[in-house]
């Protein structure tokens, strides 16, 4: 049994490395490895000497093949897909049926379960030899056997989604590669753009995004290859589909 160092990682690819967890993320890898270089495409350029960044409007797979390109032979330990929305002008997540629009359902898919498979075809030639994990933020609210309280279809169904291509392609990668590890990860409720407007009603504790960035960190780096194909909590608990 063995899992991923912080220590022994060199090339990391972070989506959403604006975002407040994505830039929380962002600064505590790179504070706690001195020799780590990051790789981010994202709408707004991230300023330091170890990111490597472009700026584009529509990250998908033209834009991120042309992206890697750049960079033929960078091999990644960790790739961390932390783009996500709940709302955008198309408006907030649905209360009820009545509020179900098939635009704003089509971009809930591209954005929060589309993007991870995209991502996983075009990095696959930059996956490091020795080892790597691939980790996309799902949500709690995108387990189907969790589901309690009802209403946000777009959020919560996109989420059921991303968990279920991770899934299939820790399977796929899990035949091909020793040390895989591809993790669907609820960072918990955490104070950022996403979720400001709707934490006024939340009882649990409240993350702030550095929390969330060290919980996330400490289930990477915790949990073997073994484990590859597991929706995680915060705190490592599994949770369930
Ligand atoms: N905050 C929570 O309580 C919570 C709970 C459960 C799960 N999550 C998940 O955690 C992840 C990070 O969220 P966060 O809380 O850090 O939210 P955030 O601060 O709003 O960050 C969201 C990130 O997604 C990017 N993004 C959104 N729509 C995009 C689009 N159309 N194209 C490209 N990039 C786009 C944003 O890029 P820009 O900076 O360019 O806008 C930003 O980097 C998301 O997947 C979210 O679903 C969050």
């Amino acid at each position: 049994m063995h899992n991923l160092e912080l220590k022994n990682i060199n090339n990391v690819l972070l989506l959403g490395a604006n975002g407040g967890i994505g830039q929380a993320l962002l600064s505590k890898l790179l504070a706690e490895n001195k020799e780590l270089q990051i790789y981010a495409l994202s709408r707004h350029p991230v300023d330091h000497s170890r990111v490597h960044n472009s700026v584009c409007d529509l990250i998908n797979e033209e834009s991120l093949s042309v992206f890697l390109a750049k960079y033929p032979n960078v091999k990644f330990n960790l790739i961390l897909n932390t783009i996500g929305f709940l709302e955008n002008e198309l408006g907030g997540p649905e209360k009820s049926l009545r509020d179900i629009n098939e635009a704003k359902l089509l971009e809930y898919f591209r954005i929060n379960a589309i993007l991870t498979p995209v991502l996983a075809k075009v990095v696959r030639n930059h996956l490091a030899s020795e080892g790597f994990a691939f980790v996309a933020l799902s949500a709690m609210v995108g387990s189907v056997g969790e589901n309690e309280l009802g209403g946000w279809y777009g959020y919560r169904a996109s989420k059921t989604a991303l968990n279920a291509f991770l899934k299939n392609i820790s399977i796929e990668w899990g035949r091909v590669y020793k040390n895989s590890l591809v993790l669907a990860i609820h960072p918990g409720t955490t104070q950022t753009r996403l979720s400001e407007k709707f934490n006024i009603r939340v009882t649990h504790k409240i993350h702030t995004p550095d929390e969330a960035a060290k919980n996330i960190c400490d289930v990477i780096f915790s949990t073997e290859f073994e484990r590859s194909g597991s929706f995680l909590n915060w705190d490592g608990r599994s949770i369930g589909w």
